[in-house]
């Protein structure tokens, strides 16, 4: 099963400087494919949640700008519509996207709630879509690690664990920083995104390997791809749930 999308042109150039730009999120004029593959995978990944009473999962990769936080944004999206009330947060505190993604504030989000500079109900976006709240990353602390360490952090994991009926972290890539597997106690599992083209079986290893010593649960993978055959000059993209 292949799905395909159409997006702006993709270069590494393009990427770096316009990432918020071509992120695209799903809506009611998304072409059908799109919108149903990312159906397809809320569907598997609630068959995954079903064993576990909790109902909150990270997104993570092997490598940067794989699609983490685009996958997090649409499979919230997604979840949203099912009309259950999402949480999504940014747990990326090093290089955050998520509020870029939807065009929100990042004064204050996840790091300020943490660092007692912030309360979840004043600083969490309510409502940015129908049943959807996000929260961002809040400002850029020197000491991610640490923070989602704390017992401020679990705290707020659990209050956010009672409030919605599911929770979405993006996270870090875990073959940069170990932030991702520092949720592995708090969440039911991982959501790991791989890159047609980019993604290398050796990455693919080294991660299975990692959640593996980390004692982590993989909920599944999510293939975004890049068809570079070239259709009446335009590229296609798609995803896939595994
Ligand atoms: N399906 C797609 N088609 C085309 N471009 C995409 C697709 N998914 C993501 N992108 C683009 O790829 C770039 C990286 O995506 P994204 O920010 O979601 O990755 P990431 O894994 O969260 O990156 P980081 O490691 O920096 O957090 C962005 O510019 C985004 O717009
Ligand atoms: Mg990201």
């Amino acid at each position: 099963m292949s799905m395909k999308i159409k997006l702006n042109k993709f270069t590494k150039k393009n990427r770096e400087k316009n990432a918020e730009m071509r992120a695209e999120t799903i809506s009611d004029k998304s072409k059908f494919a799109i919108v149903e593959s990312y159906k397809a995978a809320r569907t598997n990944i609630m068959f995954s949640l079903s064993a576990d009473d909790k109902k909150l999962f990270a997104v993570t990769s092997y490598s940067k700008g794989e699609g983490k936080s685009t996958v997090s944004a649409n499979l919230a999206i997604s979840f949203s519509k099912m009309e259950k009330r999402v949480l999504l947060v940014d747990a990326d505190l090093r290089r955050p996207n998520i509020h870029n993604i939807f065009k929100l504030e990042n004064n204050a989000g996840l790091s300020n709630i943490i660092g007692k500079m912030g309360d979840f109900d004043e600083v969490v976006h309510r409502d940015v879509l129908p049943n959807l709240d996000i929260l961002p990353s809040g400002t850029i602390p020197p000491n991610p690690s640490e923070l989602l360490c704390s017992a401020r952090f679990i705290d707020f994991v659990n209050r956010v664990n009672e409030e919605y009926d599911y929770v979405i972290f993006d996270t870090p890539p875990v073959g940069v920083v170990a932030d991702a597997l520092l949720l592995k106690d708090l969440v039911a599992g991982f959501v790991i995104v791989l890159r047609e083209r980019n993604t290398t079986h050796g990455d693919i290893q080294n991660l299975l390997e990692s959640a593996r010593l980390a004692d982590c649960k993989l909920l599944g993978f999510v293939k975004v791809g890049c068809d570079t055959g070239k259709k009446r000059g335009r590229r296609y993209y798609y995803y896939q749930y595994y």
